[in-house]
């Protein structure tokens, strides 16, 4: 297969995302960043004359992944597409990356891709394209306005990086120290993704509650400052946010839940582990307790809320009694749904060298068992809601002809039988049935015609 680089300009490009929502939304970024300079995107790969893999070094698995997708990229007449290698894998491992697989024209971070465009031109002239720049400057200021049109769902990043180094993860050292975006910028760009169609917008960050800002007349705000302001929008019907920290959830939030209608019922707060003494190795620095406390107070101001978690099994040195604590975690908070991984050791940080390290078949045996615990709970949190009446925000087109798939206040799957509506529409559901995964509705209008 050629190993030389493409001799034109790129005028298609094609990016392909692996990780978490912020991923999906630099993805998105990229994208409009590249038809801004005239390129369009096609959906298969190797039509592209240029291909991003937007990656994710999380997990080993997740960061691996990349290095099939690069071989893949070879086209049967011997030339190959142009390969951009972006994301956190590009943080992590910078010029190593096309050390090790040759056909790798560029890396670029998760800070520095507003520099594509001069990348390309760097790789075209045969220059060295490698950038993982953490500029001071933002990123944000230097993209262009948002341009996609959108659908009905939108992400907006409001704050990025994590100042929290828990021994096990990557995050602190691929997205750079926290950082909150502008008031007004936010709100802009909430404004145009409305315009362009989104009536459900995600605010994401890796702890986004640790938002911090100052609104137009110089008064501090949190993210609850923030989703007040955003209810204010004309058009836009809900506010989302991902992922929050216990340690940050201030009461301004928990408040925000019960007094803001269109802030929607559903919290997705991590604990990973329900031992404390796994906690402090992790360095959470939140117990077992201090986290169920806020579960209380988030459920007496809100009492329908919907709750996410994420776990990690097999941390070193969990032994079977921490993990029957996290088990029991699980029993007393009855998650919504919930993500569960295998404890993945990553290099450079404070966990992959301890002692302790466990045994790939006692992960396996307790991811196995704590999966279930999570389903079970699932199921029973779906069942509970039928025979509600409630809405679904219709985002996309179900399997068969006239069924749409939306999602409920509580982040549930609805598909709908709904003649007469349209994707973007949000309507009244009567819940008929749940399934561990999804839940099937009637359109409330629908019955009465
Ligand atoms: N900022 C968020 C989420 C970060 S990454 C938080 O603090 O909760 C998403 C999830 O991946 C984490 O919550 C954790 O459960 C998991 N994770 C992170 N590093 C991991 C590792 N080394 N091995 C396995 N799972 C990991
Ligand atoms: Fe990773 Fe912990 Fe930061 Fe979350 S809070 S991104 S798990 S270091
Ligand atoms: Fe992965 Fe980076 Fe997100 S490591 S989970 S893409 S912040």
């Amino acid at each position: 297969m050629s190993q030389s680089p493409p001799d034109r300009q790129p005028k298609t490009f094609h990016v392909k995302s692996y990780g978490c929502q912020m991923n999906v939304y630099d993805g998105e970024r990229m994208a409009e960043l590249l038809q801004e300079r005239g390129m369009s995107a096609v959906s298969e790969s190797l039509d592209a004359d240029l291909v991003v893999l937007n990656t994710c070094h999380i997990r080993e698995k997740a960061a691996e992944k990349v290095y099939s997708e690069i071989g893949r990229l070879a086209r049967e007449d011997g030339t190959r597409p142009m390969i951009a290698v972006a994301g956190c894998v590009a943080q992590a491992e910078g010029a190593e990356i096309s050390r090790r697989a040759r056909t790798v024209d560029i890396v670029v971070g998760p800070q520095a891709y507003h520099r594509l465009p001069g990348l390309i031109d760097d790789a075209m002239a045969g220059r060295a394209a490698v950038d993982t720049d953490m500029p001071a400057a933002s990123k944000f200021e230097a993209l262009p306005g948002r341009t996609r049109r959108s659908g009905p769902t939108a992400f907006l990043t409001v704050q990025e990086g994590c100042d929290k180094f828990c021994t096990y993860c990557v995050v602190p050292y691929t997205r750079g120290a926290e950082v909150s975006r502008p008031w007004s910028a936010i709100l802009d760009e909430a404004r145009a993704l409305v315009d362009a169609g989104a009536r459900e917008i995600t605010l994401i960050g890796q702890n986004v509650n640790a938002w911090t800002g100052e609104d137009e007349a110089g008064r501090k705000q949190g993210l609850d400052g923030l989703a007040y302001a955003l209810d204010s929008i004309p058009g836009l019907a809900r506010i989302r946010y991902t992922t929050s920290h216990p340690n940050d959830m201030t009461q301004g939030l928990i408040e925000a839940h019960r007094d803001l209608p269109s802030l929607m019922p559903f919290l997705h707060l991590p604990v990973q582990s329900g031992s404390d003494r796994i906690l402090k190795a992790m360095n959470r620095s939140h117990t077992r307790d201090s986290y169920l406390r806020i579960i209380e107070r988030v459920r007496a101001a809100r009492p329908d809320i919907a709750l996410s978690g994420d776990f990690i099994v097999g941390f070193p040195g969990e032994t079977d009694a921490d993990f029957e604590e996290t088990l029991s975690i699980v029993r007393e908070t009855r998650y919504a749904q919930c993500y569960s991984f295998k404890y993945s050791p990553r290099a450079g940080t404070p966990a992959a060298d301890m002692d302790g390290q466990i045994p790939a078949e006692v992960m396996d045996e307790r991811l196995k068992r704590l999966q279930a615990a999570i389903t079970a709970d699932q199921h029973a949190f779906n069942r509970a809601t039928v025979g509600k009446r409630t809405t679904v925000l219709l985002e996309r087109k179900g399997r068969y002809p006239g069924q749409l798939i939306g999602k409920s206040p509580w982040l549930q799957s609805v598909v709908v039988e709904a003649e007469g509506a349209q994707i973007g529409d949000l309507i009244e559901v009567d819940i008929l049935s749940a399934g561990p995964n999804s839940l099937a509705g009637a359109p409330v209008a629908a019955q009465a015609a």
